[in-house]
């Protein structure tokens, strides 16, 4: 197994040195939840090599950063000499410590300047978007060999292009803009791809998918399983359309849109040779952002609802509920419908994290992590192939709106001390699984 840890460039990096994107405005708007300053992140700036350390010496193979669109785009819409310096040294320093970069083109921070023309509603965004990932990939060369273009479109375009459901860039768009925003996301991602094989024909190209699991009330139904796989590709028809799987994942895939979406839509934007473009963009692997699921049974009728199943400790974010087997059923659904390997790019726990003489105890983060990764290694064993698995995060950080102090990290960030680093009882536990893991 491919182990890991994961991060994104907006969360940790500050404000610094990059132009602005679409979640300055936003939470320069709207302000963090905890009302902390987002302008700072963790300082990665400064302790990338700190962290870099920390992580090599948890025993992983994976390393995954995200790039920050911004600091790679200036202002004027010219490439920041500067930013993708950073980037170079940060991909030498991941791989000097015997660590595969793992590179995120995009996590969500879209330079404004692109959003004031219209984002991801124009095509043109599509073209943009593959001229930076060939300019970063003929940057970085033999650097990094590992790239996702695109982290959940779930989130940056089925909560961020609708109004007041916490995202950036918070604006509305109709059912139709949304849809034409997936395919030139799609399209961006092939072109992207495409860009990055002419420098780099072995590289592995992922697309980042988020899912909430829907989980079986009890084990071994078989028809109630079939079900759940059924509900988790289907589409809704309300704003819940973009916080699914199969609109995404069909295209890359099979080459073509659900039929539920064929039905609702002429798809007028699509161009001729673009399906075929976006199949050829078919990714090395599935990569999943699995947290957590809901539990659910059939009725008399046979309908699906929902139970409540409440289990473990509570997180303080409240979509994240501790259901381990979100990491058994989610891979074993996504194989079954794309018979492509899984790979886990971020899976993690949210808990209260108290600083005690120097030291974090986080038993519950420990037990998620075990659970989870024991879920996982049971999908494994029945006969799906995980290649890895990374956690979500390294070191806690910004998380978007939420603000500093909900922290995910394995090692804890001392805000009030130049960001100084504390790693957690988590941290050496991921160690320990890590290093007795022999497969
Ligand atoms: C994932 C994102 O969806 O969830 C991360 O890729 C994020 O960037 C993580 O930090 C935790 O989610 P949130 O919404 O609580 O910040």
């Amino acid at each position: 197994m491919r182990y890991g840890v994961g991060s994104s460039g907006f969360q940790i990096e500050g404000k610094e040195g990059r132009s602005l994107s679409v979640w300055d405005l936003y939470l320069e708007k709207e302000g963090t939840l905890d009302g902390s300053d987002p302008s700072y992140g963790t300082d990665f700036l400064k302790c990338y090599k700190e962290d870099i350390a920390l992580a090599k010496d948890l025993g992983i193979s994976d390393f995954r950063f995200g790039v920050s669109y911004s600091r790679v785009i200036s202002e004027d819409g010219s490439f920041n000499k500067r930013g993708i310096r950073f980037y170079k040294d940060l991909a030498q320093a991941i791989k000097e410590a015997g660590l595969r970069p793992v590179c995120t083109l995009y996590h969500w921070d879209l330079p404004q300047i692109y959003e004031n023309e219209g984002g991801w509603t124009k095509r043109d965004m599509a073209y943009r978007f593959a001229s930076y990932a060939r300019f970063l990939s003929e940057s970085f060369g033999d650097l990094v060999s590992s790239y996702v273009t695109f982290n959940e479109p779930q989130c940056f375009l089925g909560l961020g292009y609708q109004k007041g459901l916490g995202h950036a860039p918070d604006t509305e768009h109709d059912y139709e803009a949304m849809l034409r925003s997936v395919h030139h996301v799609l399209l961006g991602h092939a072109l992207a791809s495409e860009a990055i094989r002419k420098r780099n024909p072995k590289a592995e190209i992922l697309f980042v998918n988020t899912a909430d699991i829907p989980l079986p009330i009890r084990k071994g139904d078989l028809s109630l399983e079939r079900a759940l796989s059924k509900m988790l590709f289907s589409i809704p028809k309300d704003a819940r359309s973009f916080y699914t799987e199969s609109l995404f994942l069909d295209p890359l895939y099979f080459g073509s849109y659900p039929a539920e979406i064929r039905e609702r839509s002429s798809l007028s934007f699509v161009e001729e040779g673009d399906m075929e473009l976006i199949h050829k963009g078919k990714p090395d692997a599935l990569a999943l952002n699995i947290y957590t699921g809901h539990y659910y049974d059939l009725d008399k009728e046979g309908k699906v609802v929902e139970v409540r199943e409440e289990e473990g400790p509570k997180s303080p974010l409240s979509w994240l509920n501790f259901h381990p087997l979100a990491l058994y059923y989610g891979p074993k659904y996504f194989y079954l419908r794309y018979g492509a390997p899984i790979l886990i790019t971020e899976n993690g726990g949210c808990y209260d994290d108290r600083l005690e003489e120097g030291k974090i105890h986080d038993p519950d983060r420990i037990n998620y992590l075990s659970s989870y990764l024991d879920a996982l290694k049971k999908a494994k064993k029945e006969g799906v192939p995980v290649l890895g698995y990374y956690y979500w995060s390294l070191t806690d950080n910004l998380e978007w709106k939420e603000g500093v102090s909900k922290r995910f990290g394995l090692v804890y960030v001392d805000y009030k001390k130049g960001c100084l680093r504390i790693p957690k009882d988590s941290y050496f536990a991921y160690r320990d699984i890590i290093a007795k893991d022999k497969d």
